[in-house]
C-alpha cells in the first residue's frame, strides 16, 4: 500500500486535514469580523482589555521599538503599544483581509497612521526578514494556527537577537471545579451570544472549543524553548482563564 497517513489537527473538537485548517479558521473570522470588537466585550465583560493591558505592563513598550503583531486582527495589541511608546513603529500582520480591514476603520488607526503598518500574511510564514523586529506578540492568534511549533520558529527568525516574544491567549485553570464552572459559561452562553449578536452560532462555538484544545502553560512554554527563546516565563490572568508568555530571543 503506497497511499500516505494524512497528517491532522484539530478544528475545535473535529478532526481535519491540516491543509484545511487554515481556510476553515480564515471563514470564521471573515464572518464575524465586523462584529468581533463588540463580541470580545460581550463575551468577556470587557476583561480582554484588562488581559491586553497586563501584557502592556509586562512587555514595557519603547519609543524605539519596532513590533511585529502577528494574527493581529482589528489592532488591539498594535493601539495599545503605540499609544504606551508614541514614536515607536508597528505592524499589524493577520491571515484574514476582513479582519484588517474592520482594524483600519478604527479610530485609533488613522490617528496612529504614521507608525502603523497593516499586513497580510501567515504566521507559519511571516513574510518579513530575519532579525527584522525588537518585538512581536501574538493576542487569542496562536490557538487558531495549525502548526504552532512552525509559528513560534518563525517568532524566533524575526525577532533580532535580544528581542522579546510575548503572547497572551486562553489557558487552563489550575482547579477542575473553576474549569468546570467556567466551561459551563463558556459552552453555554458564548455561542448564543454567537447567534444573538453575529448571528453565527457555529463560529462561536469553534471558538470556545479551541481554548480547551489549547495547551497548559507548562507545555506551551517548553514549545516557546523548542523554537529556541530562553529566560521563558508566563503569568496566569484570572487565575489561568489566559495566561502571558514571555521568551527572548538570547
Ligand atoms: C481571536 S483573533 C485575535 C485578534 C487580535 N489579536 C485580538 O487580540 O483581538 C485571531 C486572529 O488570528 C488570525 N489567524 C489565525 N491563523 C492565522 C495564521 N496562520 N496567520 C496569521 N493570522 C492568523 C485570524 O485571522 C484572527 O484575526
Amino acid at each position: 500500500m503506497t497511499e500516505q497517513a494524512q497528517n491532522t489537527t484539530h478544528f475545535g473538537f473535529q478532526t481535519v486535514a491540516e491543509e484545511e485548517k487554515a481556510g476553515m479558521v480564515h471563514g470564521v473570522f471573515t464572518r464575524v469580523a465586523s462584529r468581533y470588537d463588540l463580541m470580545n466585550d460581550l463575551m468577556s465583560g470587557g476583561i480582554h482589555r484588562v488581559w491586553k493591558d497586563a501584557m502592556m505592563d509586562w512587555l514595557a513598550p519603547q519609543p524605539w521599538q519596532r513590533l511585529l503583531d502577528v494574527a493581529g486582527g482589528t489592532g488591539d495589541i498594535s493601539f495599545r503599544f503605540l499609544k504606551r511608546a508614541p514614536g515607536a513603529q508597528a505592524v499589524v500582520c493577520d491571515m484574514t483581509e476582513s479582519m484588517l480591514v474592520e482594524g483600519r476603520k478604527r479610530a485609533d488607526a488613522a490617528a496612529l497612521a504614521d507608525s502603523l503598518d497593516w499586513v497580510t500574511g501567515d504566521a507559519m510564514a511571516l513574510p518579513f526578514a530575519d532579525n527584522s523586529f525588537d518585538v512581536v506578540t501574538n493576542a487569542f492568534g496562536t490557538r487558531n494556527i495549525t502548526r504552532i511549533q512552525d509559528w513560534l520558529d518563525e517568532a524566533f527568525r524575526v525577532l533580532k537577537p535580544g528581542g522579546r516574544l510575548m503572547i497572551l491567549e486562553f489557558s487552563q485553570l489550575p482547579n477542575p471545579a473553576m474549569q468546570w464552572a467556567y466551561d459551563r459559561y463558556s459552552f453555554n452562553v458564548i455561542p448564543v451570544m454567537g447567534q444573538i449578536v453575529a448571528n453565527d452560532r457555529a463560529s462561536y462555538q469553534y471558538l470556545v472549543e479551541s481554548i480547551r484544545k489549547f495547551p497548559d502553560q507548562e507545555t506551551f512554554a517548553g514549545m516557546i524553548r523548542k523554537a529556541g527563546f530562553g529566560q521563558v516565563k508566563y503569568r496566569n490572568l484570572s487565575m489561568g482563564i489566559a495566561a502571558l508568555h514571555s521568551g527572548w530571543k538570547l
